[in-house]
């Protein structure tokens, strides 16, 4: 285990064993249909290159960015749409890949944004979902693991923009998250 965590959550294989599982799910429920999957950024990419490419159909990518988080653990509340804006959806059916639902604004505002852009159909899928009470109602379609309202960081999510690239989900110590800043140079894996 590295110095700077308290805990894995889930491990490399079980994450990507859950994916063999959800890719077959969203690939038989999208038979016949033109897929376009939408990822948020950042924290939803390592996501979308595992789960995509376990997804037996031809599918377009796109990507948006979005952020709540200002550099802590807590949600400032106001989610911003980063970037250049939304993908032309007209009439398309999307897939929208984050790595965690929490308070759930992050994905209720893409998903208004995307039917407001008169997608065919919206689906979303989410590698965590946090057992706590949404600041708004919304639900994911696909979701990975629940958890408990904990701050969790690797496979995307990242705490003070680091961490993303751990292959694990993980919990920080609190002294780490105390002290404000990611510890450098700590070797990345251990069998955890
Ligand atoms: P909402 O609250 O909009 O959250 O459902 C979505 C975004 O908030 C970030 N988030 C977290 N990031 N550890 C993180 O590193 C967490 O435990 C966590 N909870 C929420 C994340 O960017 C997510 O897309």
């Amino acid at each position: 285990m590295r110095a700077d965590l308290e805990k894995v959550l889930f491990n490399e294989s079980t994450i990507l064993a859950r994916l063999d599982e959800l890719a077959e799910e969203i690939t038989r429920d999208h038979e016949g249909k033109d897929l376009t999957a939408i990822v948020i950024l950042h924290g939803g990419i390592i996501l979308m290159a595992d789960l995509l490419r376990r997804i037996q159909m031809p599918l377009r990518i796109e990507s948006l960015g979005a952020s709540s988080y200002h550099g802590g653990t807590e949600s400032s509340g106001v989610v911003k749409l980063l970037g250049t804006g939304l993908p032309d959806v007209r009439g398309k059916h999307v897939l929208i890949l984050d790595d965690i639902l929490d308070t759930g604004r992050t994905l209720q505002l893409v998903k208004s944004k995307l039917l407001e852009g008169e997608a065919a159909g919206v689906k979303t899928c989410v590698l965590l979902s946090k057992k706590v009470i949404r600041a708004v109602e919304v639900n994911a379609d696909y979701v990975g693991f629940e958890i408990e309202d904990e701050f969790v960081v690797g496979y995307g999510l990242d705490f003070d923009g680091r961490y993303r690239n751990l292959p694990f989900i993980g919990v920080l110590k609190e002294s780490v998250i105390s002290v404000g800043a990611a510890m450098p140079g700590i070797p990345i894996q251990t069998t955890p």
